[in-house]
């Protein structure tokens, strides 16, 4: 039988305070090596509260049905000045949760007045009780747990599942003109097959409800968060949002929308790329996202336009007329590469064709070469040393790439821009 819901002590943790993961050094918080692996850094908790800021939320708590330490709901209650109804299964780290919420509130100057249970997230007849029955719901913010070596990421993973814990909260969640404020942190690698079985349980529950999924990104092509905001969660102009993390905790994020819903592929009227176009390697995490065509517009000079060459792997791959003009610090830091295309090479990657592409290199005047195409991962340092003495002496100040844009294709000499 499931065990009653009970309010957790703030005070009955015991363990030892630590820095808080990628936030100010002398916040100090509760979590164990568990807690640590679960939890959501706090760069990242304070830029999602950042973004629910400027929403337009209904009354009542922020629920969050299992919070883990605490550390995103906290950020919440903080940014969003709101009270706080946190649920957790696991009773030491219920408590660490509660004893997380006080210290982060405290620190940040707020009163608080929020609850920790411990109990079964889906228990909301018995949570609810609790209060009397008279807690409304502002905001469900949904982080479940999921097994850490899935390949699947089935929705069925997930825990509590994702269909119970909406069916039990529906009924208490306040609503505006946009519907509930719902946002659900999802696995980064969820295909988009599990991204429309996602959509599909909201449009079961909430029809029409709007939607923004968004995509989170330290950099290195690599998706780090992936998110669905709903409602008056969701920003009703932007079906997809990308975000760029900065590397420092002290920086601005870079924050992109796009609302296209679908990106089509844009491969079947490919042209080849050709001497004297730039060529840009974009990071593959934004192209992943499908926010890369309509941030493109922003950086493209005017008038020009993007030929897509290749959009899938790790080294997504687009030609132009002009260099790309960056205004955001963080624009730069979306691409791997850009460079003009100064020469269309025939000959293979391997050392006894490598005089072919000093030649060129040297011609172009280019001092230093980078490898940016897939080699044997033996021979490739092997080749990127060779390619380095026999350039060096050269005495070319430019730098440049090589790369493909498709397997079947030539390489390419780049100089970057
Ligand atoms: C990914 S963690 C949440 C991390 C949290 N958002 C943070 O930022 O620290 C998910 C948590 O859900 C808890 N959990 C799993 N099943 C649950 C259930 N049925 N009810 C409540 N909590 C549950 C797990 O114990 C785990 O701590």
């Amino acid at each position: 039988m499931q065990e009653p819901p009970r309010l957790a002590d703030s005070e009955s943790y015991q363990g030892e305070a630590v820095p808080i993961p990628n936030g100010p050094s002398a916040l100090l918080v509760h979590l164990d090596n568990t807690a640590r692996r679960l939890t959501t850094p706090w760069q990242i908790c304070m830029i999602r509260a950042e973004l629910l800021r400027k929403c337009s939320l209904p009354e009542g708590a922020i629920l969050d049905p299992a919070c883990g330490a605490g550390l995103q709901v906290s950020a919440l209650a903080n940014a969003l000045k709101k009270d706080v109804l946190a649920i957790e299964s696991n009773q030491e780290r219920a408590e660490m949760a509660a004893a997380n919420l006080a210290r982060i509130s405290a620190w940040l100057g707020n009163e608080n007045t929020g609850s920790v249970i411990i109990g079964d997230g889906t228990n909301s007849t018995s949570i609810i009780k609790l209060f009397e029955n008279k807690k409304q719901i502002s905001l469900f913010y949904f982080d479940p747990a999921r097994p850490s070596g899935s390949t699947t990421h089935d929705l069925s993973e997930m825990r509590p599942l994702l269909n119970e814990v909406l069916d039990a909260w529906k009924s208490h969640l306040n609503e505006t003109d946009f519907g509930p404020a719902i946002v659900l942190d999802l696995s980064p690698r969820l295909s988009e097959l599990r991204r429309s079985q996602v959509e599909e349980l909201i449009e079961e529950r909430w029809p029409k409800i709007a939607k923004t999924w968004q995509w989170a990104s330290r950099g290195s092509g690599r998706i780090d968060r992936l998110s669905l905001w709903l409602g008056a969660a969701a920003d009703p102009q932007n079906e997809r949002r990308f975000i760029r993390i900065p590397p420092s905790i002290h920086s601005e994020p870079l924050i992109l929308g796009s609302g296209e819903h679908n990106f089509s592929n844009p491969i079947e009227d490919r042209t080849f790329p050709r001497k004297g176009e730039v060529l840009t390697m974009l990071d593959s995490a934004l192209v992943s996202s499908g926010i890369a065509p309509s941030w493109l517009k922003t950086v493209l000079q005017e008038g020009d336009e993007f030929q897509w060459q290749n959009i899938t792997g790790r080294r997504p791959i687009i030609t132009h007329r002009e260099a790309l003009s960056f205004e955001h610090p963080l624009d730069s830091k979306l691409i791997q590469a850009s460079g003009r295309i100064v020469s269309l090479i025939r000959s293979p990657l391997e050392m006894e064709h490598l005089h072919n592409f000093v030649e060129k290199s040297i011609d172009a005047g280019i001092g230093k070469l980078t490898l940016r195409v897939s080699l044997n991962p033996e021979l490739q340092p092997v080749i990127q040393r060779e390619l380095d003495i026999c350039l060096r002496r050269s005495g070319g100040a430019k730098t440049g790439f090589i790369t493909r844009a498709s397997e079947e294709d030539h390489l390419l000499l780049c100089i970057d821009e």
